[in-house]
């Protein structure tokens, strides 16, 4: 038997898997522990050559307990959540047997091995993006392939949901539905593919990721407050997402942008409205957030009819969905007069991501973002005042991929020789 001890094998699996911004929010738990949600949200996947998390997780018989590795530093896996997608995993795991490596690995035992698993987004984590998003769904999709787990995507979503719940719609490219379901042991509470990412490629989304002092609620309690004491939320739950899911779903299926931003900016709204009915009350955006919204709002209305679509989650940040490459273009636009970068940053960190856009626009060196003129929409006798600083970058990107395996052993993020970190 492979797992006895003295044997040296290693046998390691990376992974990539995307983050993904939801454009009718999952905000409330109906349980904590299984992470069952109170209403059914659909997602939009992010291109992970953007945005992503890439895990490498190895099996050995030498390993003396299961550890993690994040972002270069070791973290406990002892929490709960982890400890749930161990355990699922497991109890899924199959045998494996490669005879070039005189590698055997029965069932049974997968119970006593040891992982290690080492993580890194590919993004800053300190800019509060959806990094748990992500994370959990590698490092449920990378060790399910390690460990031989026969099961599909859905199936994978459920054991992703119990350690983040946004994280189950990270197994999929596309756009993507978290089903709430209706057992009580959670078995129906599943991510489904609504369309892949070319169903509807003509997208771009810009997100901007604004600067903020402020220690933010974390999703998790704040959900938790909001279901205890707003009284808005049973509304949100019960009558208005049930039917925004079905139009959303229609909006998707039809490319109808016009639909599509109502709703997801609609619903940004109420999950901000639902944190300021908590108590104590949510502030997860702030004035640059507001300032974002009024500047998408005046255009749309001076368009006459929606080219940009924006959803806040639990922070300060902006994902602006645009209707196409015009529209981002025109939209980077606006976003780099009102919001130009201060005068020490370059150029090129500053607008990240894909930056075809950048040239679009007509914006070569920092000087042409200075030169840029008031939007038309802005009216003579508003203020067009530009806020340096305010934003601390962008990042152009689209919708992508779901996870897939990454091959190439250059990429793994573990020394195949000792089963540490490289
Ligand atoms: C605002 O998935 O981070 O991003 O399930 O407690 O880990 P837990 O919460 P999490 O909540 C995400 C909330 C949101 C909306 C969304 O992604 O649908």
């Amino acid at each position: 038997m492979a797992a006895e001890s003295g044997e040296k094998w290693i046998l390691t699996v990376t992974a990539q898997t995307p983050t993904n911004i939801a454009v009718i929010k999952y905000w409330g738990k109906r349980d904590e522990d299984l992470i069952l949600p109170i209403n059914d949200s659909i997602s939009v996947t992010l291109d992970p050559d953007h945005l992503c998390t890439t895990t490498s997780v190895a099996v050995s018989p030498a390993f003396s307990h299961d550890r993690m590795w994040l972002n270069g530093k070791e973290v406990s896996l002892s929490g709960g959540r982890f400890q749930n997608c161990l355990r699922e995993l497991r109890s899924r795991a199959s045998d494996f047997e490669d005879e070039k490596k005189g590698i055997k690995i029965t069932k049974k035992d997968w119970e006593k091995l040891n992982v290690h698993i080492v993580s890194y987004n590919n993004f800053p984590t300190a800019a509060g993006l959806a990094s748990s998003a992500a994370g959990l769904a590698c490092l449920v999709f990378s060790l399910a392939k390690l460990m031989n787990v026969k099961e599909d995507h859905s199936k994978l979503s459920a054991i992703a949901r119990q350690g983040s719940g946004s994280a189950c719609r990270s197994l999929y490219g596309g756009f993507v539905k978290w089903i709430m379901g209706k057992e009580e042991n959670g078995s129906d509470s599943i991510a489904v593919q609504l369309a892949d990412e070319k169903h509807w490629d003509d997208l771009v989304i810009i997100i901007a990721v604004v600067s903020s002092r402020q220690k933010e609620t974390s999703s998790t309690s704040g959900m938790r407050d909001t279901v205890e004491t707003s009284a808005l939320i049973k509304h949100r739950a019960q009558e208005v997402v049930p039917k925004r899911i079905v139009e959303m779903e229609e909006a998707i299926q039809k490319r109808d942008f016009p639909s599509f931003a109502r709703l997801a900016c609609s619903d940004s709204n109420q999950f901000h409205a639902v944190c300021l009915d908590t108590l104590p009350p949510i502030f997860y955006m702030n004035d640059t957030s507001h300032k974002i919204i009024s500047c998408v709002e005046k255009w749309n209305r001076h368009e006459g009819s929606p080219q940009v679509a924006y959803t806040f989650d639990a922070g300060p940040n902006a994902v602006l969905i645009s209707h196409n490459r015009k529209a981002a273009t025109l939209l980077l636009q606006r976003l780099l007069y009102y919001f130009p970068p201060q005068s020490d940053t370059d150029l090129d960190s500053y607008v990240i991501g894909d930056k075809t856009i950048l040239k679009d626009a007509g914006i070569h060196e920092l000087k042409d973002i200075e030169a840029l003129a008031p939007p038309p929409e802005t009216k003579e006798n508003t203020s067009t005042q530009r806020h340096k600083g305010d934003v601390s970058y962008f990042i152009c990107t689209r919708p992508g991929r779901g996870p897939i395996v990454l091959t190439d052993e250059s990429r793994s993020l573990i020394n195949p020789e000792t089963g540490f970190p490289k």
